[in-house]
């Protein structure tokens, strides 16, 4: 019915007594069952299964969200906002190709789909939306606003970015022109200079200082005011910035960092001053980006204050392909040994990395995406082994925002034949993006809603409910360079990302993880 997945009425209860469901909470008792292994004798192990039994409890009442993009006017803000607009009202326009209408397509929130279980009489798989499986945001709630170091309005800022067709653009015109976004921190040292020109919405300063953090924690809280809303979530979908120099007693620790900002220290850059902001004013803070934001003292902020952060650099259109397809081939025992990656894109955030600076940031997010399916695989690759990897990325203004990505895949197969892959992708960078944007915002604000505990007997128990780890990697299916907790592995695998998200989300609602067995359809 319309209410499914609302609070009063969740689309399915699991009628067993390790879930509890009561006006407030879900509960769920909920056994994690894993193998510990020892180095044995010859080389061999020894496996050891291991159970941690958890209890999760869920906050069932869905907060009024607002989501605040830095860049607001950018490319991807003002899409995601239209986007979010014409969902919200309905709206159906003429392209050339005939009626269309908004839809969420991209959104492995709203548009993806999870096995509940099997049909008790016919066997046959019972699917629902995973916007289903917890009681989640709708993106046509989220309440939308931000920061952008251009002063457009959105109508102006979306003919700019050339991505919507005009009779959409006309629809929704009015509502998006009185949207403007906020001054913003402007620091010229950090984006290509063939951004100044358009950096005419910006705060007084021109390096990081408390008047910047205290002014952005009030634009949150003004905005929160305005709005009604309970729970904002802040992203930065700004232009790509240059790496920040990790130093000792600047940027290493939470307290060097404040003091480094209170001191005007010039390697701070205004992502991180977001992120400081946003910590101090415990709002959940993703960044979209390739660069560094996330230096060890915004990690220690995050700690400290228990507030959550998710990054890095949104995983759309080339690095997405390559995390499904390098997954394919070294799981089915093919040695991958190049992979070459060009691109030519003509947006402005093509024109940012143009530079050789920002273009790094986004060298390194794109060049570490193999390595951890690399390394689980010690038949094909020695320790230290490597495939080669090459990232080109030219501007090209005439293609705009449709970037072409071409990527060959040169692997090694039987008896030292070769398979060459060759892939050419368009990517329509900012419909790949938007989605992914309302995905960030919309998980990470359910993990805001869930706790844990443990009751084993192992010593590890805890007597109160606690929060996730402030570095939310959970959000990993959505970013090139996962952030996670200090010492926590990164898994750049497509599909043990998108199994992590599921199976936490299942075992929160007492449902096993998916385990694609299908026994009742083999032991006949
Ligand atoms: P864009 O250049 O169209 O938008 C960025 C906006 O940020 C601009 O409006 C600019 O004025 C604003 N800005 C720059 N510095 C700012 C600051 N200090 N404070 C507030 N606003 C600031 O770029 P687009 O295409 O929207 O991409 C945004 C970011 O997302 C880029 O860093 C890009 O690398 C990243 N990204 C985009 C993907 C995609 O579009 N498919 C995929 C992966 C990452």
């Amino acid at each position: 019915g319309a209410s499914a997945g609302s609070a009063a009425e969740p689309l399915f209860v699991l009628d067993s007594p390790n879930v509890v469901y009561t006006d407030a909470e879900i509960r769920s008792k909920y056994t994690y069952r894993t193998s510990k292994v020892k180095n044995g004798a010859n080389g061999g192990y020894i496996v050891m299964p291991h159970e941690t039994a958890y209890e999760f409890k869920v906050e069932r009442k869905v907060p009024r969200t607002g989501l605040m993009m830095v860049g607001l006017g950018g490319n991807n803000g003002s899409t995601v906002t239209a986007g979010i607009l014409a969902n919200r009202q309905g709206l159906t326009w003429e392209t050339r190709e005939g009626q269309q209408s908004a839809n969420y397509y991209g959104s492995l929130t709203m548009g993806s789909t999870m096995k509940l279980g099997t049909d008790a009489e016919t066997l046959r798989d019972v699917n629902i939306p995973f916007r289903d499986v917890l009681p989640m945001v709708h993106p046509n709630d989220l309440v939308i606003g931000g920061w952008d170091i251009s002063k457009l309005n959105l109508a102006a800022a979306m003919d700019r970015a050339k991505v919507l067709e005009p009779c959409l653009k006309h629809l929704i015109r009015k509502e998006m022109a009185q949207m403007v976004p906020l001054p913003s921190p402007y620091y010229p040292d950090f984006i290509a200079a063939n951004q100044e020109d358009r950096a005419d919405n910006v705060l007084p300063g021109s390096k990081a200082c408390m008047e910047h953090v205290e002014r952005l924690r009030k634009d949150i809280r003004d905005f929160k005011a305005a709005n009604d809303l309970e729970k904002v979530i802040v992203l930065w979908t700004a232009n790509t910035e240059r790496f920040a120099d990790i130093l000792e007693g600047v940027n290493d620790t939470a307290d060097n960092l404040l003091k480094a900002i209170e001191a005007g220290h010039e390697e701070v850059s205004p992502s991180t001053v977001f992120a400081v902001a946003c910590i101090l004013e415990k709002t959940p803070f993703i960044n979209g980006s390739p660069q560094n934001t996330f230096v060890p003292g915004v990690i220690d902020l995050a700690e400290k204050h228990d507030s959550y952060i998710g990054g890095d650099d949104f995983k759309s259109g080339q690095t997405k392909m390559k995390s499904a397809l390098v997954d394919f081939l070294i799981n089915a025992g093919i040695k991958l040994t190049s992979i070459a990656s060009y691109n030519h894109l003509g947006n402005n955030d093509g024109k940012n990395l143009s530079s050789q600076k920002q273009f790094r940031s986004k060298e390194i997010s794109k060049s570490n995406v193999v390595d951890d399916m690399v390394e689980a695989n010690s038949v094909l690759y020695a320790p230290g082994e490597h495939p080669d990897h090459t990232v080109v990325i030219k501007y090209m203004p005439a293609v705009g925002d449709n970037k072409r990505a071409m990527d060959e895949y040169y692997a090694e197969i039987f008896m030292g034949g070769h398979q060459t892959i060759f892939i050419s992708n368009v990517c329509e960078d900012s419909l790949l993006a938007s989605p992914l944007i309302i995905d960030l915002v919309l998980i990470t604000e359910m993990m805001t809603r869930i706790q844990w505990k443990t009751e084993s007997s192992t010593g590890e128990a805890t007597k109160e409910f606690k929060n996730f780890h402030s570095v939310l990697s959970v959000l990993s299916y959505m970013l090139k360079a996962p952030l996670t907790p200090p010492g926590a592995p990164v898994i750049n695998s497509l599909a043990k990302q998108r199994a992590a998200l599921t199976n936490i989300f299942r075992a929160c609602v007492g449902l096993e993880p998916e385990s694609d067995m299908t026994l009742e359809h083999k032991l006949y």
